[in-house]
């Protein structure tokens, strides 16, 4: 597998010298082989005098000290390339998986409790997360236009929907779902609610703080991070330290950062803000905690919160979902600058959206029919019971695994419990242990849980997601059976509680 930094690269060295007129079809061929080098046998080696492919990617990935033994790609760590090259920067082929036709993974009774769908280990990962079979069916409808009244109207009834998730009853405020994933909603923040040469303040409780500060960057935006240790969230007096220090368009906060299950203290967040630097906008991504963290757009100030449909929420992957208030509204209004984005501008999608709501067909970029209707069912699934009791679901279930994980002797990487998120739980691995030790294991007993995601000690800990169905579905066994099969795993790993 090629990732997309390395293709970049492959293109960058493809390219001829000024002058030279290569042939296209030359080019694209060395390209190709470059990128794919198992459907170009004769490239199989890179000269040693070329720099390997973890130096290039080094140049520009901040987090490339050290080679974790995951198998897992990111722009910010490249093991599986890395492990392909020798030392003297020769690609190692790795052998080919062989092809099946029956799914991978462990056969898991089909159980009631299992849903109307196949048989299929338990995805209890921080996203994406398992679906209710309601949801799933939604993605069957048939074939409509995307400006045909019956769909216009249920993208219509989503976007309300929406205010109700996220607990806005200003009219001001305005729902976005435009096509994509949660990135996007780095994207639109970046591109329409800041200009270059802005300040932003990103507050960093994991890895994907460092990927919104790499967004914004791409959009000139300068960023200051202010980083807590491992586990920890930025304390309210450095926040306030670094707001009085200069004037900030933006300061943005993961409510739940999903590499370390840290949460963060949002409504607090928010006033010290508008105490302090009231012009700067307040956004929040909540990707891994809108639909199972509370989250009170009004009462809290809140100018952005973006996420995505695949997690709390309980929708598939495919959507960017924003709320964003009057005020950021009004600031996106006012910039000098067209926002640097097309297909995520604001000015392109605002008018749609509001005539979305209003029920009138419209059109800037198609959207997903299918994904939308299953945003639809998986809102009034959610919206079907109270928010509150929702997120006390969420909180209970979310108390029983920490209580588990204690019990079993081992920590979280999220230590204090006032920063705990309540959809996740990031655990250390008792000492030696690595993921691959349980990894495999869990998935043997119809389990899914993830490695570790932050760069400096990936190798140490796993994550378990407990968000949407899993939690709130009573017939539904995950969260149970996945804390007994976590024991059994570390049990069988050699690990005595
Ligand atoms: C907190 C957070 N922000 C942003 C993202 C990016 O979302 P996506 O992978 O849907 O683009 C993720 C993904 O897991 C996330 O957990």
């Amino acid at each position: 597998m090629v990732t997309r930094l390395e293709a970049h690269f492959a293109l960058e060295r493809a390219a001829p010298p000024s002058g030279n007129l290569a042939a296209p079809r030359r080019l694209l061929a060395s390209v190709h082989s470059r990128v794919y080098p198992s459907l170009a046998p004769s490239f199989v080696t890179v000269a040693p005098s070329r720099p390997s492919a973890a130096s290039r990617l080094n140049l520009f990935s901040r987090h490339l000290d050290s080679k974790p033994a995951l198998e897992l790609n990111t722009p910010f760590s490249t093991e599986r390339s890395a492990h392909l090259e020798d030392d003297q920067g020769n690609v190692k082929r790795k052998p080919r998986p062989p092809k099946t036709t029956t799914p991978i993974g462990p056969e898991i009774p089909k159980k009631k409790t299992m849903s109307n769908q196949p048989p299929h280990p338990a995805l209890l990962i921080p996203g994406p997360i398992e679906f209710d079979d309601a949801v799933l069916q939604s993605m069957s409808h048939y074939s409509e236009s995307h400006v045909g009244q019956p769909f216009v109207n249920v993208f219509g009834d989503v976007l309300s929907d929406l205010r109700t998730l996220f607990q806005t009853t200003d009219p001001a405020s305005q729902p976005f779902v435009i096509s994509g994933s949660g990135t996007l909603g780095w994207d639109q923040v970046a591109a329409n609610l800041a200009e270059p040469g802005d300040e932003a303040l990103v507050l960093h409780t994991g890895y994907f703080a460092d990927s919104f500060a790499d967004c914004l960057e791409t959009y000139g935006v300068k960023v200051t991070q202010l980083k807590a240790p491992i586990g920890d969230r930025p304390q309210l007096d450095e926040v306030e330290e670094a707001l009085k220090e200069k004037k900030y368009k933006l300061l943005t906060v993961t409510h739940v950062d999903t590499s370390t299950g840290v949460l963060s203290e949002i409504k607090a967040l928010s006033e010290l803000v508008h105490r302090v630097s009231p012009e700067t906008l307040v956004v929040v991504d909540g990707v891994c905690s809108v639909g199972s963290e509370e989250i009170r757009f009004d009462d809290w100030k809140l100018d952005v919160v973006l996420t995505a449909s695949q997690k709390g929420i309980g929708c598939p992957a495919g959507l960017s979902i924003l709320m964003v208030s009057g005020r950021a509204i009004e600031s996106f209004k006012a910039r000098k600058t067209r926002p640097t984005s097309y297909f995520g501008s604001w000015k392109n999608w605002l008018p749609i959206m509001q005539n979305y709501e209003a029920k009138k067909p419209s059109y800037f970029a198609t959207p997903s029919p299918q994904l939308v209707r299953a945003l639809q069912t998986s809102l009034t699934q959610i919206l079907s019971r109270p928010l509150d009791q929702r997120f006390a679901d969420h909180k209970a279930a979310s108390q029983k695994i920490k209580k588990a994980v204690s019990d079993l002797g081992l920590k979280q990487l999220a230590s204090k419990p006032e920063n705990q998120a309540n959809g996740m739980t990031a655990i250390y691995l008792p000492d030696g242990m690595t993921p691959p030790d349980v990894i495999p294991s869990l998935l043997k007993k119809g389990v899914i849980f993830a490695g570790g995601l932050h760069k400096e000690i990936a190798t140490k800990y796993i994550r378990f997601g407990h968000m949407g169905v899993s939690v709130t579905d009573p017939e539904r066994e995950d969260i149970t059976r996945a804390i007994e099969s976590l024991k059994e795993s570390l049990g069988e790993a050699g690990y005595k509680a």
